[in-house]
């Protein structure tokens, strides 16, 4: 499945007049791509995660799956947000269950197992009867992923997912992550404010600027997947983080100078091409 966003923008009224958050975002995920998105607090980076997965309308463009405009929430899309919010009087398990319960599709034992295979994905299949107030953040996450991978999407959309855990935790979860979305091809459009993480798990990397919104920069990542946290140690690993972080620093500078984005001296450049 292929996902395309051609156009899209977002604007929101406010009593100083209309204010464009995003403005012509273009971009694409194939079948089992990660794509990530880095870019300053307010770019729009989170309205624009809400678009692909249907939970906001675009006032511009559209969002397609397969070339079929997406108009509203999907089982092909599933949304993994920072904080768990897991239900505390529901156990692991129950909350894994829970939204393929809503929809009453299928019957209870398929659910069931359907809960249990997630928790194994995550490694927490001894934990299904634990409830959330007994696990760790990072156990915590770990059953907010499965929930999400319980109903197999095509696409998972995750906004900072691992942002408020611990470094080794945030390590491990990233490795997982790409051990999971290898073999079930899933795709992923992965948010985060870590440079790092950004390239560690990214086949490509969106750089977004903002004043509106869109995406200036799009770095791909040469790296084959799944790949191990020595990665990062590599030159050109280092190479693509310090041009990220240029680049992220060249826009601000822009947007608090004023200059428009047409006037920087990296508009117009091939993606990934700059050299400095
Ligand atoms: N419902 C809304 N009404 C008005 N403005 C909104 C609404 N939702 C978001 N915005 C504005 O849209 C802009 C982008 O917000 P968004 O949450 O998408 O940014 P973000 O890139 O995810 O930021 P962060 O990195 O801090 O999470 C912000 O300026 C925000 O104030
Ligand atoms: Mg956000």
């Amino acid at each position: 499945m292929t996902f395309r966003v051609e156009g899209v923008g977002k604007r929101y009224g406010s009593r100083t007049g209309t204010h464009w958050v995003l403005r012509d975002v273009d971009l694409e995920i194939g079948d089992g791509e990660i794509v990530t998105l880095v870019g300053p607090s307010g770019c729009g980076k989170s309205t624009l995660l809400a678009i692909v997965a249907g939970l906001t309308a675009s006032d511009e463009g559209r969002v397609l799956r397969d070339g079929s405009p997406v108009t509203g929430p999907g089982p092909d899309r599933a949304v993994v947000f920072q904080s768990a919010s897991l239900l505390p009087w529901r156990t692991a398990e129950g909350n894994v269950a829970y939204g393929m319960q809503l929809q009453r599709r299928e019957s209870r034992q398929s659910i069931r197992a359907r809960a249990t295979a997630a928790l194994r994905l995550v490694g927490l299949e001894q934990y299904g009867s634990y409830y959330p107030g007994q696990l760790s953040g990072g156990m915590q996450q770990r059953v907010n992923l499965a929930r999400a991978l319980a109903a197999e999407p095509a696409l998972l959309l995750m906004d900072e997912p691992f942002g408020a855990l611990d470094a080794l935790t945030k390590e491990r979860m990233q490795q997982e992550l790409l051990r999971i979305v290898e073999p079930s091809g899933q795709a992923v459009l992965f948010i985060t404010h870590d440079i790092s993480e950004a390239v560690f798990l990214g086949d490509r990397v969106l750089v977004m600027g903002r004043s509106p919104g869109s995406v200036r920069e799009v770095v791909e990542v040469p790296f084959a997947r799944p790949r191990a946290l020595e990665v990062q140690e590599d030159g050109t690993f280092q190479r693509l983080r310090h041009h990220i972080r240029r680049v992220l620093e060249d826009l601000e500078e822009d947007a608090r100078g004023g200059a428009r984005y047409g006037d920087h001296p990296l508009s117009g450049s091939t993606p990934g091409s700059v050299t400095r």
